[in-house]
């Protein structure tokens, strides 16, 4: 059977960029099927632009703050994922809304890792560190991570994979975080195997993965 071409994805960060690095290095390894065609963050000092840029990736620093109108902004937005010929979206810590041009225009091919079990702890405000601190003092015993598809609203599209870690009790934010950050970098590159596998199918909210015939 002939190989499928690489999918080509933008990978948005606002931060450090570690679940960007896992993208990079399961494609490396020849474990993900996938070409970062750019990556695009809206912080000018962000991680995750600087490893783009050392690995001769495109790195794109596009802020709706550089813009008097957020029409520019987003017209500007999808010109550059047209321009690299983006098949699916990735946001690995990204911090912003995605204009709803965006979504519409790249409807279901657009997804999310969030540190955290949703429909818990996710919503606007509730980011990096601030979910772990959430998850603690709730008093939960289990969280985990999620990936999902990205709608209109902060966190509140259908999830594609999502996996748990125990909390344990002598757990602070960070034992916790680096623990829900270890399954990030499993499930992220894998989600997007699945796409580029043609292995995802969605009816409304519910994201089926579609299994190889027996
Ligand atoms: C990750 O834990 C990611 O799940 C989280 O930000 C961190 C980014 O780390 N995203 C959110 O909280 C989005 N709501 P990274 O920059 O090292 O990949």
């Amino acid at each position: 059977m002939t190989k499928k071409s690489p999918l080509s994805i933008a990978v948005f960060v606002s931060g450090t960029g570690s679940n960007l690095v896992s993208i990079y290095n399961a494609i490396q390894n020849g474990h993900l099927n996938a070409k970062i065609a750019l990556v695009i963050s809206n912080k000018s000092t962000a991680g995750g632009l600087m490893f783009a840029r050392e690995n001769n990736i495109t790195a794109i620093h596009i802020s709706p703050n550089q813009y008097d109108d957020m029409a520019t902004y987003t017209e500007e937005l999808l010109n550059l994922l047209k321009d690299h010929q983006v098949e699916l979206v990735v946001l690995a810590g990204y911090l912003k809304i995605i204009p709803t041009a965006v979504v519409q225009m790249y409807k279901n091919k657009i997804i999310n890792i969030h540190p955290a079990l949703l429909p818990s702890f996710g919503g606007k405000g509730l980011y990096g560190k601030r979910v772990h601190q959430a998850v603690l003092d709730h008093g939960c015993k289990v969280t985990g991570a999620t990936v999902h598809i990205v709608d209109e609203e902060y966190d509140t599209g259908g999830p594609v994979i999502q996996e748990c870690v125990p909390v344990l009790d002598d757990d602070t934010v960070e034992t916790l975080a680096s623990r829900v950050l270890e399954i990030e970098h499993k499930i992220l590159p894998k989600t997007i195997q699945l796409f580029a596998d043609g292995k995802i199918s969605i009816q409304g909210r519910r994201v089926f993965i579609n299994r190889d015939e027996p």
